[in-house]
């Protein structure tokens, strides 16, 4: 069956995409609109034509599956010069075509619409060109027909920043012609009825670009350019911003053919390749799994969340922004009112920045309702418990909610190191207990860690998943292990860095040298930033524990600043000092004078160390541990721990994360890097057993 449906109704060729679930143009897509367009154009019976989607949307782009197949510039080429020259064809047609746009329009689903002679969309239609976070250019024209249609500066933010225009602003932009309140389909096809009635056909290669505007546009051009550092995570924008150059400078047919050849650059890059990884990371880690015939996950319309602390208070602003109204409760009302307050302070300070009106603001802080007491958990389908982290508060709250919440409530406790399972067991009815595991500021980091217990449900931690996409977080399941999959990770990325500074590197220079790696801020930046304090208690509960860090050595160093009250930005000290009110980090003599103390005690010879060996030690610290988690089980793919990473610490997405990282190096070359560490620094350095496996078997991807 052909992936486009062709009818014709009073008159109009309506044709339909038809590709679930969103419409991906594969090769086959793009083969069967260009002939179903050219039947429309032959066809007597059809004045105009109407290309719309089946399905919840238009077309959401180039099917990015494909992009895999392009391994040469020369073939990525041919790939675009293909789909170029069809959409000059359609744009050819003797019939007006109209593209009917619901949903989205992104991407190659955009450059579509634009080789249409116009377009109509729902109100609720997005618009845009989000390929530079797939780190290529749009590939079809888009960055030589958008310039022509909306003008420089609409190109060139479509193109730059991927965020895609609303109907209303793409009407304004001039990108659509028409906001169809009712039935999409016969405002489309009246409108294309009414173009052939007046003979009107309008393609959009052939409209010039506005001579008074072209200096402007340059100089938006040049801005843009200045705006972006230079190097390989901006290697797309780059490349946008000359594409979008080329189409005011350049004739179409000259302004594409460098097009194609930007974006078969963009597309083979190893940049690309990790984004695309991303991609397809982020939806796998967030696929639910099988359930059995009849049982389906619950839908969480109130919420509760015990404990109004820093967390507490930030889940519950969580599920009021997702419009589900939340119970807060703590023990008494001065430790809610505090709580309020901070809420409100947040909201207060999005409006000031016109991220929210008042009124919105006003309606989201009504959705939470503060509570002393468990009377209203009776109607509530989840319970988020985010008391202090301490095993026996939260063994006792969990035995309370088991008798005040129904019986299939869902039991989610925030920990981030305490076991899941041991509270499952308080609760007496362990198979609807799970993790929740929020980050730190909640309302605004976007991780998501859903902790599957050793009896959690399946369809406990598929609602989760559910959940969780609503809150608009982007959930990974892992196991129930200390540190979950992300604070373990964490814990060698700090120790490495740590060491490195014992050994003679400076604070500084290990953040500049993370940072110019692409991290957003450096370990010891983020750790002032996060406060020193949450750190410095968690080992204080491991010590009183008794349990042994499996991360080997610790400096002695974060230790001694908790002493010394420097916990970071909010005491105005911590790795680097702050000046009241201000948030720059200056460095600390102090802190060398630690590192040189903390050295000798260890019999550490300090020398220099380099920015290579700071970036290698750091990142093979994550590959190897990452894989020791995937040997535990406690993720159940390299691509899950990609994710946690890039979102919960900033590790660059142009890396793809930090095994995509390690298989772009080349597994055999973090093997002998973990061996020749082991060699220098000793038994804490252990290959993981995963990884010396790839390597005997020759494997190059670590999830095959
Ligand atoms: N190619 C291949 N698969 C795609 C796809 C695409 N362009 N867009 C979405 N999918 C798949 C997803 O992988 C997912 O598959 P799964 O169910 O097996 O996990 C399924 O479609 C549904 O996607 P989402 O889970 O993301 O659904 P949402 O409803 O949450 O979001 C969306 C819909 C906003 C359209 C979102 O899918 C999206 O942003 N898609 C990508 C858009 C994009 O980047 N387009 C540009 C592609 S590059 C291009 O067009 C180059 C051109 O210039 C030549």
């Amino acid at each position: 069956m052909s992936t486009v449906h062709y009818a014709v109704i009073d008159g109009i060729a309506v044709l339909t995409i038809d590709n679930p679930p969103v419409n991906a143009l594969g090769e086959e897509v793009w083969t069967a609109v260009d002939t179903a367009v050219a039947r429309a154009v032959a066809d007597p019976a059809a004045t105009a034509i109407v290309l719309t989607g089946a399905g919840r949307t238009f077309v959401a782009g180039a099917d990015i599956t494909v992009f895999e197949q392009l391994t040469t510039v020369e073939r990525a080429m041919e790939r675009s010069a293909y789909t170029h020259a069809m959409l000059c064809r359609l744009e050819d047609s003797a019939k007006p075509l109209v593209a009917a746009i619901h949903g989205h329009a992104l991407g190659g689903g955009l450059e579509l619409a634009l080789a249409c002679h116009y377009r109509v969309a729902t109100p609720d239609a997005r618009l845009g060109q989000p390929e530079v976070s797939l780190g290529i250019i749009p590939g079809a024209g888009g960055t030589q027909r958008l310039p022509r249609l909306c003008g420089v500066d609409v190109a060139l933010r479509l193109c730059t920043t991927g965020t895609p225009l609303d109907a209303a602003a793409a009407l304004a932009a001039h990108l659509v012609d028409l906001v169809v309140d009712g039935d999409l389909l016969q405002g489309a096809r009246q409108f294309a009825g009414e173009r052939a009635s007046a003979q009107a056909r309008r393609p959009t290669r052939e409209l010039p670009i506005p001579a008074d505007s072209i200096p402007a546009g340059l100089e938006a051009c040049r801005q843009a350019r200045n705006a972006v550092a230079p190097g390989p995570a901006n290697r797309a924008v780059l490349a946008a911003i000359e594409s979008v150059e080329n189409g005011v400078t350049l004739p179409f047919d000259a302004g594409s053919v460098r097009e194609r050849e930007l974006f078969a650059e963009c597309v083979v890059s190893t940049e690309s390749r990790a984004l695309r990884h991303l991609f397809f990371a982020e939806r796998d880690a967030a696929r639910l799994p099988s359930l059995p015939d009849g049982v389906t996950p619950r839908t969480v319309a109130r919420a509760a969340v015990v404990g109004a602390g820093t967390m507490g208070s930030g889940i519950a602003m969580v599920f009021a922004n997702a419009g589900i109204p939340v119970l807060l409760k703590d023990v008494d009302d001065a430790t809610l009112d505090r709580s309020l307050a901070t809420i409100r302070g947040t909201y207060d300070s999005a409006v000031q920045k016109g991220r929210l009106t008042p009124e919105g603001a006003e309606r989201t802080l009504a959705l939470i309702t503060p509570v002393t007491t468990y009377e209203q958990f009776g109607d509530v389908d989840l319970v988020v418990e985010a008391v202090f982290e301490d095993l026996a508060l939260k063994t006792r709250t969990f035995a309370e909610l088991a008798g005040v919440t129904a019986a299939d409530c869902i039991l989610a406790t925030n920990t981030s190191v305490l076991d899941v399972d041991t509270l499952a067991k308080a609760s007496g009815r362990p198979a609807q207990v799970v993790g929740h595991h929020y980050f730190s500021p909640a309302h605004l980091m976007s991780l998501h860690e859903i902790v599957r217990g050793r009896q959690t449900s399946p369809a406990v931690v598929a609602a989760s998943l559910t959940l969780a996409r609503r809150l608009g977080k982007v959930p990974v399941v892992v196991g129930n292990a200390f540190g979950f999959v992300a604070n373990r990770m964490l814990a060698y990325y700090l120790r490495e860095a740590h060491l490195l500074l014992e050994e003679g590197a400076s604070v500084r220079q290990i953040d500049a040298a993370m940072t110019t790696f692409g991290f957003p801020v450096g370990p010891f930046a983020m750790q002032d930033i996060a406060g020193l304090d949450v750190g410095a208690r968690i080992r204080q509960h491991l010590r009183s524990t008794g349990r042994r860090r499996s991360e080997g050595p610790q400096s002695e160093i974060p230790d001694r600043l908790f002493e010394l009250g420097r916990y970071g930005q909010k005491t105005g000290a911590g790795w680097y000092r702050y000046e009241p009110g201000s948030r720059t980090p200056l460095s600390d003599p102090i802190i060398d004078d630690l590192a040189h103390e903390a050295a000798k005690r260890r019999r550490i010879v300090r020398r220099d160390i380099t920015d290579e060996e700071i970036v290698s030690r750091v990142t093979t610290a994550l590959a190897n541990e990452g894989c020791n988690v995937l040997g535990d089980r406690i993720a159940r793919r390299a691509s899950d721990i990609d994710v946690v990473y890039c979102h919960g610490f900033g590790f660059p997405r142009h890396r793809g994360g930090p095994m995509f990282h390690a298989q772009t190096i080349g597994l055999p070359t973090v093997l002998s890097r973990v061996q020749e560490y082991e060699a220098r620094f000793g038994d804490y350095w252990r290959p993981s057993p995963l990884l010396e496996k790839l390597v005997t078997e020759g494997r190059t991807s670590i999830d095959g």
